[in-house]
């Protein structure tokens, strides 16, 4: 079965076609960081705009770059929710009406599950059961995966997502949207012996996460720098290395501790912040100790892509299921 996914829950066009005896034939992505960076973050209106506007030609650019024709392609995945109302719509609203021109079926795919699955994209893949961490700008989950629709929350953020606080603080530095990647650069020249900053919800048990109180901590350290005669180059880098310690700090212990809560020795990362690369290698140092495994996608499918969507799909539409008249995008969906 050949399934072309799309996806367009937040501020990038992803389009893929993915055959489930041959894997992945082709993907594009159009990224709209250059449109909504002069506002400092997404701009939902834009984001709808940009879609319409990219979704067809990438479409046609993914189909003729595998060799293939509209006719070739046996179904439609797209991203039904979460995500910006107005952007799932485009997309929801193309492949929909594709779908019935062509006369396929369609199928609303959860964007986080399109996460979840993303290592299942690479040669390598984690067997089943796994813990999954989803760590991107709207979620920070751990996730028992039992196979496929098989997932059971083991916690969550109780406020901001891990990638929000990147974000955040990436503004407290005075560094572009999306700041994760800028921070993550900055911190590489940091000291990390100069600030020690909490581990957030470290200490009591539990497998929730909590990053309010170091955004705040960061922003505290960054006024302390200020009326101490001026934030220097020097201080940024510092403060980015040390909140980034944090995160990944925190994210380490409880990674840890969700695999011995669980009994299981495979985890997955997945989401944007999974490309940051001193998580994933405290990480792969963490879990080689204690003879677990870390999993991961490639670096451009981390982030939002069309990939993600059309293996998730592809997987459901194989299992029978189908979109119905009721179906609807849904901009908050529990997963
Ligand atoms: O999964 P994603 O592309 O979109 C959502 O579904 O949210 O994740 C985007 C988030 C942003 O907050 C971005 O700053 C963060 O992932 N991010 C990173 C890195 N690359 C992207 N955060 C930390 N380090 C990175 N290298
Ligand atoms: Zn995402």
């Amino acid at each position: 079965m050949r399934v072309l996914g799309l996806e367009t829950s937040c501020d990038e066009t992803g389009i893929a076609l993915y055959d489930t005896e041959r894997g992945l034939l082709s993907h594009a992505l159009f990224s709209q960081i250059d449109v909504h960076v002069e506002y400092g973050g997404v701009v939902p209106e834009l984001a709808s705009r940009d879609h319409v506007r990219k979704a067809l030609p990438l479409i046609q650019q993914v189909l003729e770059s595998a060799g293939l024709t509209t006719a070739d392609v046996d179904a439609i995945a797209y991203t039904a929710g979460p995500g910006l109302v107005g952007a799932l719509m485009v997309g929801a609203t193309l492949a929909r009406t594709l779908a019935w021109t062509w006369g396929i079926p369609a199928l609303g795919v959860h964007h986080m599950e399109g996460h979840l699955l993303a290592p299942m994209l690479e040669e390598e893949r984690p067997n089943f059961p796994f813990v999954a961490l989803l760590v991107s700008g709207g979620h920070t989950q751990l996730v028992r995966v039992d196979g496929i629709g098989r997932y059971k929350l083991l916690g969550e953020s109780l406020d901001d997502a891990a990638g929000e606080a990147f974000d955040k603080v990436a503004k407290m530095l005075g560094l572009p949207y999306p700041g994760g990647p800028h921070v993550a650069k900055l911190a590489e020249s940091g000291d990390p012996a100069r600030f020690d900053f909490p581990r957030p919800m470290t200490n009591r048990p539990g497998l929730d996460f909590s990053f309010s109180g170091l955004k705040t901590y960061t922003l505290n350290t960054v006024h302390t720098c200020e009326s101490e005669g001026g934030l220097s180059a020097r201080d940024k880098a510092d403060i980015a290395r040390a909140f980034e310690d944090a995160v990944v700090g925190t994210m380490v212990i409880k990674c840890r501790r969700a695999l011995e809560q669980e009994g299981l020795s495979t985890l997955v990362m997945a989401g944007g912040v999974s490309a940051n690369r001193n998580l994933r290698a405290e990480l792969a140092k963490a879990l080689s100790k204690k003879g677990a495994m870390v999993f991961y996608p490639a670096p451009q499918f981390c982030t939002d892509n069309g990939a993600m969507i059309a293996y998730a799909g592809a997987q459901r539409l194989l299992a029978g299921e189908r979109d119905n008249e009721d179906t609807r995008v849904r901009p908050r969906w529990p997963m």
